[in-house]
């Protein structure tokens, strides 16, 4: 063991590096081991995989679930419903590809300890809709987590992983990836002949609704902080849909997941006048998005646009009447339990305020966006298809390799397929997982080496923060303002604002123009400008900048694709006030960006969608 910049310094050789112990992450370290017997598998996590990312707390619910074996659906069924919610835009083979396997791994959950409802009267799993199960998912992590920490050759957690390494003779291929411990301040390099980036989506890139003494409230995981993107972009790698960020219909404060209720529960929102907006205002959505209104069930984006219209002609606020449906004690403690498994915050909020489900309704509102792949969104990487049923440009490789060579990813990572949830995650990281193997076979010799000076060149980039502190601090007396840095914290809330402002946040309504949008990108390069005057007073906030670097590439990526898509395909989770329509014979394609980290430059083009389930 060495130095470098003055820090310990670890090198980790791996034949597969796994970067995130998520719900992707796990799925690919398991089915890596099933195929690569020998392989050195290597699972680096920045918290605790036993807890860590969007399932930490727990879920009550598998959203993604066919149903094969009962001949509930087929996974042309699911196909269709992915691809009518994204109004038309999706990866046809890449959720196709899921929906054949997802049921094999929520068969294994079972297996591996995980409760799942059932259904008294047929046997089978609860239905929470026609693609949803309940669980009793409050260990749903841990069960997850024992099973990578048993494929894995080797975890480590609490290494938080900055940047990724590409091939010394081969710009294009991934040679591994640098990071340092939240613990004990050590660098690591990780030398790996592929790597999976499972790394999760981003919350607070936009201002949350909750503010000050709330901030840490918001419906994705505070600690998804984007690095799914942020590791990706820096290497070239093909991103798309990066405008497609999800806005959330939530209970009110707490961020409650709605699905139970209205799917299960069989509930119904109105607004303050008691009215069912949704179906009032059909025609006028009709007019708006044509043929998409017609889908059932009707896309999350235009429920949300109704919701919207309602709070905008100040009909608010928007009322879940939970009310009209608790009548029995089997209900009401699905109620309870659907929030205290998965959204603590809900059951509190009903506590806190002295709110009996059973006796009021309770409030509704729309989120902050997030960024993310897995959920009625699909920003990601460009990936490589299954051989069998992709089309021939959308294959180059091996399933799930992202342009760069030998870099897979799982989960939010992995553009256009939307609709994952925690079971497709898992299931593509299994998919991902899979071909990485089958890369690193193939390579022979013919092995990726990393360069000693670019190794080095990170290692004081990743720790200076800590010193532009360290000497910055000296200049101020008392609180945090200070000429010569910014706090991580400071940076975040730069952020949040500019992005809630002039790229389509929740005070504005979510709408966005061509000159709020090139204002953003000027504003944004100023704050990367800043970013590099960032000072960490401890371990803690060096992870907090480095993941404030993610956030804020991220945040480019999404201002700059909204730039670029000029119509309004999703109304609900952002308008382009310029281009109000949505508008087929133009925009009936992915966006896709390209980042030159060396020059800062940004290439956007159009790459067309292929529809192959009729
Ligand atoms: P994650 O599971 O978030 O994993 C990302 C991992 O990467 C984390 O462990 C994180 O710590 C780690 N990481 C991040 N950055 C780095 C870095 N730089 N270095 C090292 N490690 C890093 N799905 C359902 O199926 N049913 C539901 O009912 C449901 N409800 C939800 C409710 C809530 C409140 C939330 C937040 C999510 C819900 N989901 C649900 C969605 C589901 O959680 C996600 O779709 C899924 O977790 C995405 O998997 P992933 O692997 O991409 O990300
Ligand atoms: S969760 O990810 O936090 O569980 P949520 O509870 O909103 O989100 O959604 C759970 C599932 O129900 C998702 O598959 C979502 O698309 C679906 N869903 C939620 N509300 C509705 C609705 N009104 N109609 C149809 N599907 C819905």
């Amino acid at each position: 063991m060495g130095r470098l910049s003055g820090h310990k310094v670890h090198y980790v050789d791996a034949d597969i590096l796994v970067i995130g112990g998520g719900f992707g992450g796990c799925g690919a370290v398991y089915e890596s081991r099933y195929w690569g017997r020998d392989m050195k598998i290597v699972l680096v996590e920045k918290a605790n995989i036993e807890r860590s990312g969007a399932v930490a707390h727990g879920l009550s619910a598998i959203n993604c679930y066919i149903g094969l074996r009962t001949n509930e659906n087929s996974p042309e069924d699911f196909v269709r419903y992915a691809r009518g919610d994204l109004m038309g835009l999706v990866r046809e083979d890449l959720v196709f590809d899921i929906a054949r396997h997802v049921d094999a791994t929520v068969h294994k959950f079972e297996e591996w300890g995980l409760p799942i409802m059932k259904d008294e009267q047929t046997g089978r799993y609860l239905r929470e809709g026609r693609w949803q199960i309940m669980i009793h998912g409050e260990s749903y992590k841990p069960i997850i987590a024992e099973v990578a920490r048993k494929s894995a050759s080797l975890v480590y957690n609490r290494v938080m992983v900055t940047h990724l390494l590409m091939d010394k003779r081969r710009p294009d291929r991934v040679a591994g990836a640098v990071g340092f411990s939240v613990r004990d301040g050590a660098f690591y390099v990780f030398r790996a002949k592929a790597v999976i980036v499972g790394a999760g989506g981003a919350s607070h890139i936009y201002r949350p609704r909750s503010a000050g003494e709330g901030m840490g409230r918001t419906w994705y995981a505070p600690w998804s902080s984007a690095s799914a993107y942020g590791l990706l972009i820096p290497t070239g790698a093909k991103m798309i849909q990066m405008e497609n960020k999800i806005v959330l219909a939530r209970f009110k404060d707490g961020y409650g997941p709605v699905g139970a209720w209205f799917l299960l529960l069989k509930c119904y929102a109105t607004n303050a006048l008691g009215e069912k907006y949704e179906a009032r205002r059909f025609a006028e959505i009709k007019a708006l998005v044509g043929r998409y209104a017609d889908l059932k069930p009707m896309p999350t984006c235009l429920r949300n646009h109704a919701m919207l219209e309602e709070m905008k002609a100040g009909h608010g606020p928007i009322y879940m009447h939970t009310e009209a449906v608790l009548d029995t004690p089997e209900k009401e403690k699905i109620g309870w339990e659907d929030f205290l498994d998965m959204t603590i915050g809900q059951a509190v909020v009903w506590a806190a305020q002295n709110i009996d489900p059973r006796e009021r309704p309770s409030e509704l509102i729309t989120s902050e966006p997030y960024v993310m792949g897995s959920h009625a969104t699909c920003s990601g990487a460009w990936a490589s298809g299954p051989e069998d049923c992709a089309p021939a440009d959308y294959r180059w490789g091996y399933n799930r390799m992202t342009t760069v060579s030998g870099l897979f990813g799982a989960g939010d990572t992995i553009g256009g397929s939307a609709h994952k949830f925690s079971s497709g995650s898992f299931t593509e990281g299994r998919l991902a997982g899979k071909s990485a193997v089958q890369y690193v076979q193939d390579l022979k010799e013919d092995l990726p080496e990393i360069d000693e000076s670019e190794v080095q060149g990170l290692a004081a980039k990743v720790f200076r923060p800590l010193d532009t502190y360290r000497v910055g601090r000296n200049e101020i007396v008392a609180g945090t303002v200070a000429p010569t840095y910014i706090s991580p914290l400071q940076g975040l809330l730069r952020l949040e604002k500019l992005m809630d402002e002039y790229v389509g946040g929740y005070t504005s309504y979510y709408v966005t123009n061509e000159h709020l949008l090139n204002r953003a990108v000027e504003l944004l390069a100023l704050l990367r400008e800043d970013l590099e005057s960032i000072g960490a007073e401890d371990l803690h906030q060096l992870q907090r900048a480095w993941e404030l670097h993610h956030r804020v590439l991220t945040a480019e990526a999404v201002t700059r694709h909204t730039l670029f898509r000029q119509e309004t395909r999703w109304p609900g989770y952002y308008y382009r006030a310029d281009h109000p329509r949505l508008n087929d014979s133009a925009w009936h394609v992915f966006t896709a960006s390209e980042y030159n980290a060396r020059t800062g430059d940004w290439h956007m083009s159009k790459l067309p969608v292929h529809h192959i389930i009729s």
